[in-house]
């Protein structure tokens, strides 16, 4: 799978939010951010906006639940219509069981982890899940400042990957823009949420593609680099 851009809608003209998802036709995802003011201090759209929303436009919805006790609500935004469900680790009661449970509603399963959160003790449900999102920011708001500490977890998640040979996607989100983007994909992520740095963007389309570019040249970088590493 090569790079995928993925615009998130908490940043948009939410009064606006079909005309605003629409108008980014680049976009291969649209990132939707569910807040529910107790896993995160904020509040921002349930259920019923995003199944109406799923209904309004054409691309494939990334249902980004940042809520307590997703095991009870999450199932539910795969049978809206979402394409892919990322659950927080942190608040999921039984992430295997409930990672099964997307798949079976026909979503992508993805579990996210907020920066201080390891993955190290989640290598075993690998297999359980086609996405791990990696939090670059501490959840509940866009336009925050990039974590560079959160690196060394992309790359590890990319090495257990890799290890274990699945071909699940690694998704990060939070002050992503053209300053960030390369050292992310250089770590290893292929999936990248952007706030921000789309919706503030004078030609939404446009950043879209300078992301992608700056991400694809990273990864070929990463890849030249592991192809010389095997030669050498
Ligand atoms: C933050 C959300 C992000 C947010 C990203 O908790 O999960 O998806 O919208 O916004 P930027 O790209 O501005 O950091
Ligand atoms: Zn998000």
């Amino acid at each position: 799978m090569g790079i995928q851009i993925t615009p998130s809608v908490l940043n948009a003209d939410l009064a606006n939010l079909a005309s605003e998802v629409n108008r980014i036709r680049s976009a291969d995802w649209v990132h939707v951010d569910v807040m529910d003011n107790h896993f995160v201090p904020n509040l921002t759209l349930g259920l019923p906006v995003v199944e109406s929303l799923a209904r309004s436009t054409p691309l494939p919805m990334d249902a980004h639940l940042m809520i307590d006790d997703p095991d009870r609500w999450a199932p539910a935004y795969a049978e809206a219509g979402c394409g892919s469900v990322t659950f927080h680790v942190e608040a999921a009661a039984a992430p295997v069981r409930l990672a099964r449970e997307i798949r079976a509603q026909g979503a992508r399963a993805s579990m996210a982890l907020k920066p201080a959160t390891p993955i190290e003790p989640y290598e075993d449900l690998l297999d359980e899940l086609d996405m791990v999102l990696v939090m670059t920011v501490e959840p509940g708001f866009g336009g925050q400042g990039f974590l560079d500490l959160c690196l060394p977890k992309i790359r590890k998640a990319r090495a257990m990957m890799e290890r274990r040979g699945v071909q699940t996607w690694l998704q990060v989100d939070g002050g992503v823009s053209l300053e960030t983007i390369e050292r992310c994909a250089e770590a290893g992520a292929d999936v990248f949420v952007a706030g921000s740095a789309v919706y503030s963007a004078e030609d939404p389309d446009a950043m879209v593609a300078a992301l992608r570019a700056r991400a694809e040249s990273a990864q070929r970088a990463l890849g030249q680099e592991g192809s010389d590493a095997v030669a050498g």
